[in-house]
């Protein structure tokens, strides 16, 4: 057995977990009807095949009906759960991983004007910025219901033989109880820290009468605020004590900081360009005092430090949760000594933030994760050996120069570049941004793994490619910034890329432009910030960069608003012109009615890319296809098979930017299920 201490179970009351990884609750809104259906049901069993110890379902699964999820949750104020809820537990034991689920009331944490229009309810009329509802001060007759909810919910989760359940307690309702910031009840269950527990241990108790005392109730809580009249350390510390001396909690899921803002909750899951592991001492702390079983996740994406949190003792399990959206399989490749393998979360919050933005959880760089119905985390080898030739070797021709690699074909890539990377090397190039590289240096490191052949510093052109003998040919030549957005003055503009890329030098008084409503924009922002230019930002649209998203934008906010760099919404750059040393930009709104002169010295256009799809014209006649892909073939996951030019030598088609601007994912996504079938 292997000494590693990543892999030594642990004994959790009478269930043994078969190592130490787990992943926590996450809601990757893919539930149908609030159900766990066949799409999430296959997400978890992934994680079990790739040998998690524990996988966490929902995430703030709804106990009842004034708690509306906020995108899409799991529903379990019904009956109608247990089935399905039995039918995903069933499953994931059949691959030897304990599963549990996480139940919530979100108290002020959601909005009123969602299915049955409720009123939301918390112990205070405080708002919460984030999701912003007014809340109803609760009654009595209100406490009293949803600790009956939450009974209920978890003895239908028993009854769906689940392994155990967690409480939820940082930003939802249970700890609005806890929190002086957000009680503002008098008498049993506000005031003194005593009257502030109350509740939680109210729902303790009763849920412990319908689970008995053998079922595995946990609770998930912050142990410090870090808001100013907030839960402290202290109250944190006699908070876990008071849990564990309860006798009715398994274990303690610490957490640190608040969630009521963007900028909160992304101190509690710190996203790119933050400190690794910022709160694993933290947790330590609260094991130590409480010597209790004690879980924690928050940003440990690599094998290494999870290895640390364990074998120093701070925690019993280590959460691995945003890593484990990145690779499902990554207990088995550390299990069998391939950690190299391990396809590494670069901390892009794709994940998250775009749950927020109405959309499933989708990771940056694994476009088989929320999608394991249809597309494979391994591919299988092909049946016969074709010659694949890639040109471009950004994100798109990178994966599919790596899933032609692993189904077992000759792969040839040609990159104009000294470099692989496309946009991303450039993006890296930001000190936040900089673990992007790792979606570069994976796949590269994978390509190279399956002989890949890569040709750099090579313009591909017709007669390179033809020269090949390629059965099929993937142009993923990306595409080349867009200014051409003015009616007049395009000469005078540079783009968001070129100061990105350092190419041009930045000005003193700049206007930042920015309809694409990208990282490029911000980035670009922050570097002529830097170079202690004045700077604004400019959109027509109502919100700027709405495609960073909402805990993206934190650490761009806490730079550019120290740098003084201003943000103006709803106005549209229509012209520039040049008057001695300075340009004169011309702005307008899509409102109407408004035409106002402005005076800089740069103007930089963020308007997303133009295809580089010239290669893929020249290439057009001489394939079998002309260029088609059909997409029902491509929806359906079978292999491309239109023919309009019989005498052809190849197949043909183009993916990620080089047929439009989109994002990495796209990209990715674009390459993955393409390759799989060829
Ligand atoms: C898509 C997504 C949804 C999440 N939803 C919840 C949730 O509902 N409840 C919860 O306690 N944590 C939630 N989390 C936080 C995770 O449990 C975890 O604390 C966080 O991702 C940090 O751990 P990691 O760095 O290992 O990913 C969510 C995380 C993700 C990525
Ligand atoms: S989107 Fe980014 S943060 Fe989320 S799992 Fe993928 S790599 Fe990690």
């Amino acid at each position: 057995m292997s000494n590693d201490p990543l892999l030594q179970p642990f004994q959790l009351k009478h269930l043994t977990l078969r190592n130490r990884i787990i992943v926590t609750a996450h809601e990757p809104a893919y539930p149908e009807d609030g159900m766990p259906k066949a799409r999430y049901r296959a997400y978890h069993v992934e994680r079990a095949k790739g040998g998690v110890a524990m996988t966490m379902t929902a995430g703030s699964a709804a106990v009842s009906k004034d708690s509306p999820p906020v995108f899409n949750n799991l529903l379990v104020y019904k009956d109608e759960v247990v089935p399905w809820m039995r039918e995903l537990t069933d499953a994931v034991h059949e691959h030897g991983a304990a599963v549990m689920i996480q139940l919530t009331h979100l108290g002020r944490r959601t909005r009123w004007d969602k299915e049955f229009w409720l009123p939301v309810v918390s112990p205070s009329h405080h708002r919460e910025a984030a999701h912003r509802a007014f809340p109803k001060k609760m009654e009595d007759w209100d406490i009293e219901r949803i600790i009956k909810d939450y009974a209920d919910a978890a003895e239908r989760m028993k009854a769906a033989g689940m392994d155990g359940i967690e409480l939820q307690a940082y930003g939802h309702l249970m700890d609005q109880f806890w929190s002086p910031l957000t009680n503002e009840l008098d008498g049993p269950y506000g005031g003194s820290l005593d009257n502030r527990l109350r509740f939680a241990f109210d729902v303790l108790r009763e849920v412990r009468k319908r689970v008995g005392a053998d079922f595995i109730v946990g609770v998930r809580y912050t142990g410090d605020e870090m808001l100013e009249g907030g839960l402290t350390k202290a109250d944190g510390l006699e908070i876990s004590r008071r849990l564990k001396d309860s006798g009715m909690v398994d274990f303690l899921n610490v957490i640190r900081g608040h969630i009521d803002t963007d900028a909160g909750l992304t101190d509690v899951i710190p996203i790119q360009g933050m400190a690794n592991s910022p709160h694993l001492d933290f947790a330590g702390e609260i094991r130590k005092a409480t010597n209790f079983p004690t879980f924690h996740a928050a940003k440990i994406p690599d094998v290494a430090t999870a290895r640390h949190a364990i074998a120093s003792g701070k925690l019993d399990m280590v959460g691995m949760t945003r890593a484990h959206l990145a690779d499902p399989h990554l207990v088995r490749k550390i299990a069998e000594k391939r950690e190299e393998d391990i396809r590494p979360c670069v901390g892009a919050n794709y994940c998250l933030d775009r749950i927020y933005q109405g959309g499933a959880a989708y990771c940056i760089h694994n476009a088989a994760t929320g999608r394991e119905l249809s597309m494979p985390h391994s591919v299988t080898k092909a049946d016969a050996r074709k010659k694949i030739v890639i040109v471009g070797a950004g994100p798109g021709g990178l994966e599919a120069a790596r899933v032609a690699g692993e189904r077992g074909h000759e792969v040839v890539v040609f990159e104009a570049a000294g470099d692989p990377g496309g946009q991303i090397r450039l993006t890296a190039q930001s000190e936040r941004r900089k673990e992007m590289i790792s979606i570069v240096d994976w796949r590269t490191a994978q390509c190279e793994k399956r002989g890949v052949v890569f040709r750099f510093n090579t313009w591909a052109d017709v007669e390179t490619v033809r020269a090949e003998s390629p059965d099929v040919v993937i142009i993923a030549t990306g595409g080349y910034p867009h200014t051409e957005v003015l009616s007049s003055g395009n000469e005078f503009v540079v783009s968001s890329w070129d100061i990105i890329s350092g190419d041009v030098r930045p000005g003193t008084n700049v206007l930042v432009y920015d309809d694409a409503g990208d990282h490029a924009g911000l980035q670009a922002a922050e570097i002529l910030a830097k170079a202690r230019a004045k700077v604004e930002i400019m959109t027509p649209d109502r919100s700027f960069a709405p495609e960073v998203m909402a805990m993206n934008l934190t650490p761009y906010m806490r730079s550019l608003q120290k740098l003084d760099v201003t943000f103006t919404v709803t106005y549209r750059l229509e012209a520039v012109e040049k008057s001695g040393n300075e340009l004169i930009a011309h702005v307008g709104s899509d409102y109407g009615g408004v035409a106002k002169q402005r005076r800089f010295d740069q103007v930089v256009i963020n308007h997303g890319t133009i295809p580089l799809d010239e290669l893929y014209f020249e290439l057009k006649p001489s394939s079998t296809n002309l260029g088609e892909m059909s997409h029902e073939q491509l929806v359906a996951g079978i292999p491309q098979s239109v023919v309009r030019n019989p005498e052809g030598e190849f197949q043909l088609f183009r993916i990620g930017d080089a047929v439009a601007a989109r994002n990495t994912h796209a990209a990715i996504y674009d390459a993955l299920r393409l390759l799989k079938d060829v």
